[in-house]
């Protein structure tokens, strides 16, 4: 199980916060957490949605970068390292196959947002009304030219950053990519705030509704905590397995995790801001992003400029999160196959394109092609994110609390005399209450929910 060549490392806490930083924000924190937000209660739902972090997202998010960062492999290693089984190490190969799953159909829609940045630019997204806005998206969404294409573009896109490795590939882009991003939410902030009627926008997304809050969107809020971390497929025990054994853990993640939210909230901002400034009701999936705004910068002033921003904004973001859906397999086949990173990445990137090719022509040639009544697209889509996900963070929460075993575990927190685990027990107490009671209970509620037992 010796990694074949030196195993790569972060070169920086900065690198390794602005790597998993740009993990976290993606497609989930930015296209679909303001349209939850907004229908589901507003400030109310994300106040529970804060609880959720607390309770459950930020405690596996520290145990998936402990068990990369102490076995420093692969999940699939790390598993079995720290299993010491058969079953570990299975469980680690599911938990890869399901980042490398994901990273197949993320492509499909980051491509999207690619191909409508390129439409962006070249002026092609003025409409006269929604209809023509959607009329255009169905055109473009149906084509398999332009669906593969630019799902094809993407992935290479990805790739070149995962070819040249932790240091100089995923860490370097994403201390460039990372603040761009922040800089052009911070832009579009202030353009939707500035907006006449920006307290409309304002109120829809952060006035609290309880009447709104329904079980489901408690079960929404929970799911959302947990995919916006990337957590459940190796993403995490993979970038854990780059951190140096002197780096304090917890200090690293609480700015990811803040952070993110704070993006999240600063997008749902801009997003309703502008939607409302144009007395449009804001739609809820693809269509928000692809419809209503294309036509609400359409009819705004500098809309240009604006939509360009808009879509290099979540191009980049679905960016860093690719590169760390792609990345556990990568690292597997490099530690266990003994395979060169370049070979690795182009075999990796390669097989994700094909395997997202029927979830591109999902909205086109396969429509009507379906598993379990679902197309290929809503069917992998589901699988990964609705349960192979919880399942893949049930695997880590037990494998820490239980074989593991969290006083154990939680030794390997305990860095130095001035680390964030030292002379606190009400922390450690917090951590293994969350660990090993409150999160096993809400992931298997999350389970059965969606295997319709509610
Ligand atoms: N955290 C990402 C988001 O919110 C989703 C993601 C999950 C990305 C898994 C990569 C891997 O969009």
């Amino acid at each position: 199980m010796k990694p074949f060549e030196k195993r790569e490392s972060w070169k920086s806490r900065t690198g390794f916060i602005f790597a998993a930083l740009g993990s976290a924000v993606g497609l989930g924190s930015i296209w679909r957490f303001p349209y939850v937000v907004g229908q589901n209660g507003g400030a109310a739902f994300i106040l529970l949605y804060l609880i959720f972090l607390a309770l459950i997202g930020f405690p596996i998010l520290i145990a998936e970068i402990l068990v990369g960062r102490t076995a420093q492999l692969s999940p699939f290693g790390a598993f079995k390292k720290i299993g010491k089984n058969k079953f570990w190490g299975l469980s680690g190969k599911l938990v890869i196959f399901t980042g490398f799953i994901i990273s197949s159909f993320y492509s499909v829609i980051a491509g999207w947002m690619l191909g409508y940045l390129i439409e962006a630019i070249f002026g092609h997204l003025s409409f006269s009304g929604s209809a023509q806005a959607l009329e255009h998206f169905d055109k473009l969404s149906s084509s398999a030219f332009w669906s593969i294409g630019f799902h094809f573009l993407f992935m290479a896109l990805s790739i070149l950053i995962l070819f040249f490795g932790v240091r100089k590939g995923i860490e370097q882009k994403s201390k460039i990519m990372m603040p761009l991003l922040i800089v052009v939410v911070i832009i579009l902030v202030i353009k939707g705030v500035t907006l006449p009627s920006a307290s409309k926008g304002l109120k829809f997304l952060l006035s609290p509704r309880w009447d709104l809050v329904t079980p489901a969107g408690i079960l929404i809020a929970l799911g959302q905590a947990f995919f916006t971390l990337s957590l459940g497929q190796g993403t995490m025990v993979t970038y854990g397995s780059y951190l140096s054994k002197k780096e304090d853990i917890p200090k690293s993640c609480f700015p990811v995790v803040l952070l993110n939210t704070l993006i999240s909230i600063l997008v749902g901002i801009a997003i309703f801001t502008i939607v409302f400034s144009q007395d449009l009701q804001p739609a809820v999936g693809p269509s928000l992003i692809f419809e209503t705004l294309p036509l609400v910068f359409t009819k705004m002033k500098l809309g240009y400029v604006l939509s360009i921003f808009f879509f290099l904004l979540v191009t980049l973001a679905a960016l860093t999160s690719e590169i760390s859906a792609l990345e556990p397999f990568i690292s597997y086949l490099i530690d266990e196959k003994g395979w060169k990173r370049k070979k690795a990445s182009i075999f990796t990137g390669c097989l994700a394109f094909l395997i997202g090719v029927p979830s591109a022509l999902s909205f086109g040639l396969l429509k009507r092609f379906t598993l379990f009544g679902l197309n290929f697209f809503d069917f992998v889509s589901f699988l990964s994110v609705n349960i192979l996900v919880p399942l893949g963070g049930f695997l880590i929460v037990v494998l820490v609390s239980y074989i593991w075993g969290i006083k154990k575990a939680f030794e390997h927190l305990k860095v130095s005399k001035e680390a964030f685990f030292h002379h606190r027990p009400w922390v450690a107490m917090y951590f293994k209450v969350c660990l090993k009671y409150i999160s096993p209970i809400l992931i298997i509620l999350i389970l059965l929910n969606i295997l319709g037992f509610f």
